[in-house]
């Protein structure tokens, strides 16, 4: 499996529109929203790299990814929703792309296998003024015939999945196509994440929080036993009972 030839020219006819094809940058996010924040009508900007410097994850962690073999996007989008429903609007797109992936999604927006293996991250970055939501950065990291993940176990491709090299500039395109399909006019429906949902009915702990994950809220939030989680990291557990102590 060898990485396939990315460039600007194949991608954008690809996806018959122009895309910024960078072989390197420090994050495709960061690209983004500069050339966001220049334009007048910025939906629709996409942003493509082989490999980040400095690519970044969510809750402030670092995104890794070996160079020329994976996917790394930022697709700018102008959701015509208020800025608290954009959450909303991340976890709608994260489960239009788990839809072509035949994937999952761990809330809130983990795209996973049933076991659970991470296929792919997004990081969605918010830009606001007083008039409400400007645009949103949906950076987007997919593994894809990357097959060694040292370091990583919870790790896996779609290439170690198939045992079979994928069409990255395929791919991209089946994606943006899957998540500007989205209606966000008003703000989108939860169901197709709710389908695709590896956390619902699960016992999990998410910080300080134990318990049954049951539904998301209509913000978006988990809710775990009654309590709506707005962030952070979900662990599955083998129950909902906190472990005894021994000591
Ligand atoms: C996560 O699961 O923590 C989110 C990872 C998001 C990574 C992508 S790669 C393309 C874009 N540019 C970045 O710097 N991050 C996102």
């Amino acid at each position: 499996m060898s990485p396939s030839g990315f460039d600007s020219g194949g991608i954008s006819l690809k996806m018959g529109r122009p895309v910024v094809f960078l072989p390197r940058c420090d994050s495709t996010n960061i690209e983004a929203k500069i050339l966001a924040e220049a334009s007048t009508g910025p939906a629709g900007i996409l942003v493509v790299t082989d490999e980040q410097n400095a690519g970044r994850g969510r809750l402030g962690r670092v995104w890794e990814s070996k160079a020329g073999e994976n996917l790394l996007f930022s697709l700018v989008l102008v959701p015509d929703v208020a800025p608290p429903q954009a959450p909303v609007c991340v976890l709608a797109w994260a489960a239009a792309m788990a839809e072509v992936l035949g994937c999952l999604v761990k809330w809130p927006n983990d795209l996973v296998t049933e076991e659970g293996q991470k296929l792919g991250g997004i990081l969605a970055e918010l830009s606001t003024d007083s008039s409400g939501l400007r645009f949103v950065v949906l950076g987007v990291g997919i593994n894809v015939n990357q097959t060694d993940f040292s370091g990583l176990p919870d790790a896996t491709s779609l290439a170690l999945l198939s045992g079979e090299y994928q069409d990255r500039a395929d791919l991209l395109a089946r994606l943006v196509t899957a998540v500007e399909a989205v209606s966000t006019t008003v703000k989108p429906s939860l169901e197709t994440w709710r389908a695709r949902s590896h956390t619902l009915g699960c016992a999990v702990v998410v910080g300080d929080v134990r318990g049954l994950a049951t539904d998301i809220r209509e913000d978006g939030a988990l809710l775990v036993d009654g309590v709506a989680v707005l962030t952070g990291d979900v662990q599955l557990v083998a129950s909902v009972d906190a472990p005894s102590d021994w000591g």
